[in-house]
């Protein structure tokens, strides 16, 4: 058992929530028309990854067209969501990636420096591969990269550089990386940024997001540039080829809690959850992609993206729709503790999550009797959603979203 914060866990972490996620695409510049155009994600730094000094082998770079990602973010996190170019890092991993294989990163936040590298030390006594550790640039975020099963890489982290009023992120001269782990006890961050800024640095240099659209829309009393607020990213659907060794890991090694399984058509589905939410991250058998249309090239479900109220999510599939994105819908016992859902596609094909509701878990752990759910059953499209819902008892209830919406 390991001490954390005065409290004994049989590991030296607890993860309190999903910070971000990446996927790695094949045209970087198309998905932050998506990404940004559509989805109103911002910018809040790009990264070349083939830039002096990043990358000890830049030799791998020769022939993969752009090396330039960007870190996107939906509230004041730094980053939320992740897009990098395939071919570079495919590249940079100095092995064979499986085709469909495109997630860059399923990253959790722990909440101390000493729950990371504690984390970290503990992780690589059992074996983990963890080809990161440290800080990374930009996000300034302190972590360590356990690959998971299946070569997904999982990321727990802690100290993610927020963005505040002025909408810029931490200049380049005043990032403080690390590629191993730090001594501790560290200085904070805010000894840091009095320290550059002494040195004469400026922290006003910093990115800040353009925006790609007019502000058109009227947002419950806000101008937005799409009808919709995204306001917490995830779930995370994973389609899996051996459930049992994924499962353990999320269970056994990141401590995640099986919240409920479900048996659709003779699959065994999960979900987990690190917090109040109903899940996190729920697992598919691989065989269930093809069942159900999904692209064979990405073994991603789906990326979830929670909207701020059943009204925007409704306007968003409008929206998306008329703008020529591609709005399909899935069984809706898939998507247990979640109601009405629509999943929208990237330009690679990977399936983004629309919802608004996620039910929340209290002390004894259970999850809602199915009986008393919203009951949806079965592909259920859009126009035949009920145009306003009866609250249910956690309705708005979960993480809430900080700061302005923009
Ligand atoms: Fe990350």
């Amino acid at each position: 058992m390991f001490d954390v914060g005065g409290v004994s866990l049989p590991r030296p972490f607890k993860v309190r929530r999903l910070g971000h996620f990446g996927f790695n695409v094949s045209d970087v510049d198309k998905s932050l028309d998506f990404y940004c155009g559509l989805l109103g994600f911002m910018i809040s730094d790009d990264i070349d990854f083939a830039e002096p000094g990043r990358y000890p082998n830049p030799e791998v770079f020769e022939g993969v067209g752009s090396t330039i990602g960007a870190f996107l973010r939906h509230g004041t996190d730094h980053h939320s969501f992740a897009i990098f170019p395939r071919k570079a890092l495919d590249a940079m991993s100095g092995g064979e990636v499986e085709a469909d294989n495109s997630i860059n990163q399923v990253t959790w936040q722990l909440n101390s420096m000493d729950e990371v590298f504690r984390g970290n030390q503990w992780l690589a006594e059992q074996g983990y591969f963890i080809p990161r550790i440290g800080r990374d640039t930009p996000g300034s975020n302190w972590h360590t990269y356990p690959v998971g099963p299946e070569g997904v890489l999982n990321e727990l982290y802690c100290g993610m550089e927020q963005i505040g009023w002025q909408g810029k992120s931490k200049p380049a001269d005043m990032y403080h990386s690390f590629t191993s782990p730090p001594e501790l006890p560290h200085i904070p961050e805010y000894q840091e940024v009095q320290g550059d800024e002494e040195k004469g640095r400026d922290s006003s240099e910093g990115y800040r997001h353009r925006e790609r659209r007019e502000t058109a829309f009227d947002v419950d009393g806000i101008l937005l540039p799409q009808p919709f607020k995204i306001v917490r990213v995830g779930p995370v659907r994973l389609f899996v080829h051996n459930m049992a060794e994924t499962l353990d890991y999320y269970q056994n090694t990141l401590g995640l809690t099986l919240t409920e399984s479900i048996d659709f058509e003779g699959h065994s589905c999960h979900f987990l959850r690190a917090n109040t939410e109903h899940h996190s991250i729920a697992l598919y058998p691989i065989e269930l992609r093809e069942r159900l249309g999904l692209n064979p090239l990405s073994r991603t479900l789906s990326f979830g993206v929670q909207l701020a109220n059943y009204r925007q999510l409704r306007d968003a599939v409008d929206f998306l729709e008329s703008e020529g994105a591609t709005v399909i819908y899935l069984p809706a016992e898939l998507s247990a503790g979640i109601d009405y859902s629509a999943f929208v596609l990237d330009p690679d094909g990977h399936a983004i999550e629309l919802y608004c509701y996620m039910e929340q878990i209290g002390w004894n752990g259970e999850p809602r009797p199915q009986e008393q759910r919203r009951l949806i059953s079965g592909v259920v499209p859009k126009n035949q959603w009920p145009q306003t819902l009866e609250p249910v008892s956690d309705e708005f209830h979960g993480e809430p979203f900080l700061g302005p919406w923009r």
